[in-house]
């Protein structure tokens, strides 16, 4: 492998993405940047494509392909545009692609892009949950390295021991109980958008910050690491961990539980999975045990959230009905993030859409996108219908 890698990022304007490269940043001889995206943030995509001199820049939304170009005028940078501009910038061969796109918007380019990159450091969780054995199988087919960039799945990546497999009690993924974990469940109701996009411990995108507020994101993280560790639900547990430095641990039946602990900052996973299998020096702070004194744990409430639920019994069900928990998720939050429905309303949505949906056959992605595409309508439609 050449010390240069070379790196494409998918959702470079995002919060994933913006930590990304402020790691290239603080190390620019070991990267050469190739391709740069974003959806809308045209002006953000176009300040990184002249920092990083990066060989692309994609903006997903086609109308503002002009501005982009105006944006890079001198530059060496092509600017791309639209799905197509996203597909062809997943077909360059790299070292390493970032999948950090949010949402299943990301799930194509993740796909298209795995036989084209050696390793693929995967934040993009809700690629996993609908398509993981698609996403798995073809990674396996092409020898690419997926690593887990979500800070408790880097965790589990960096203790579980393959070869003791058979000798594995759980995995046990951390949670951080979000900014309601002790908010009584008669006052959910009254829960605004301002509020829930305040995160304890993480600074994040919107949507998976609403997400951590209903658990939602435990849930996807609880599907993601079945499907990336291959192991059943009933092998899976959460507890919540209100500091958020331990990140996730791996019990063995001789009574052995391994953790990974670090300050709640996602340049260390992220770091990780770029070095991987080495590690890099990162300007994240380190962890003083003496200094945060205690760490604490409670079981999750269920009652108050019950997207975790729900999550886990989609998990159990099956392949479609991990892709009604997400996409019915993402429309729910979306209408949350615009005042059209209640805090409450997203678990709501998940449920009755799991309740009114039945099992398809889904191989290929194309499947799973028209499947998404028909979810995405239909759970529009069923919110005109509910008051919340
Ligand atoms: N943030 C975290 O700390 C964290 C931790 C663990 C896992 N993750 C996962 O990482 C992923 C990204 O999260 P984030 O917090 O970084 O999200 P974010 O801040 O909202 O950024 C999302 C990125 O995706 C782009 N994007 C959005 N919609 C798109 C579309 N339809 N087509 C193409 N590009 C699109 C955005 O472009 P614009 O800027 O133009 O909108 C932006 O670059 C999510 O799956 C999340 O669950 C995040």
């Amino acid at each position: 492998m050449s010390l240069v890698q070379k790196i494409s990022i998918f959702g470079a304007t995002g919060s994933i993405g913006t930590s990304t490269l402020a790691l290239i940043f603080a190390n620019p001889s070991a990267y050469e940047v190739i391709a740069i995206t974003a959806e809308k943030n045209v002006k953000e995509l176009a300040k990184i494509a002249l920092k990083t001199k990066a060989k692309y820049a994609v903006i997903a939304d086609k109308s503002l392909h002009q501005t982009l170009q105006n944006l890079l005028q001198g530059a060496k940078t092509i600017a791309l545009s639209g799905r197509d501009g996203l597909l062809e910038a997943a077909k360059i061969h790299v070292d390493i692609v970032v999948s950090a796109v949010v949402g299943l918007a990301g799930l194509e380019v993740t796909y298209a892009a795995i036989p084209y990159c050696k390793k693929l450091a995967l934040a993009n969780k809700e690629s996993i949950v609908a398509a993981g054995e698609q996403i798995l199988s073809l990674a396996h087919q092409h020898g690419t390295k997926i690593l887990p960039v979500d800070s408790e799945h880097s965790a589990i990546f960096q203790v579980f021991e393959e070869t003791n497999r058979a000798h594995l009690h759980k995995l046990i993924l951390t949670a951080s109980g979000g900014p309601f974990r002790q908010l009584p469940a008669a006052e959910f109701a009254h829960i605004s958008v301002e509020k829930a996009l305040k995160h304890p411990n993480w600074k994040m995108g919107a949507k998976i910050t609403i997400d951590c507020a209903t658990l939602a994101n435990k849930g996807l993280e609880l599907i993601e690491a079945a499907l990336l560790f291959n192991v059943p639900a009933d092998q899976i547990d959460v507890v919540v961990h209100p500091e958020s430095i331990i990140h996730s641990l791996v019990a063995y039946q001789d009574g052995s539980t391994l953790a990974q602990l670090g300050m709640p900052d996602m340049r260390t996973a992220i770091s990780y999975a770029l070095s991987w299998p080495n590690r890099c020096a990162t300007s994240v702070q380190p962890l003083n045990l003496a200094d945060i004194r205690n760490l604490s744990f409670e079981a999750p409430d269920l009652e108050r959230f019950p997207a975790l639920r729900l999550a886990r019994e989609s998990l159990i069900r099956g392949q479609t009905q991990r892709i009604i928990f997400n996409t019915a998720n993402e429309i729910a939050v979306d209408h949350f993030l615009n005042g059209t429905i209640s805090f409450m309303g997203i678990s709501k949505i998940i449920e009755q859409l799991l309740e009114k949906t039945s099992s398809k056959p889904l191989s290929t992605i194309e499947d799973i996108v028209d499947f998404d595409q028909q979810l995405r309508l239909k759970t529009k439609e069923m919110i005109t219908q509910i008051t919340f």
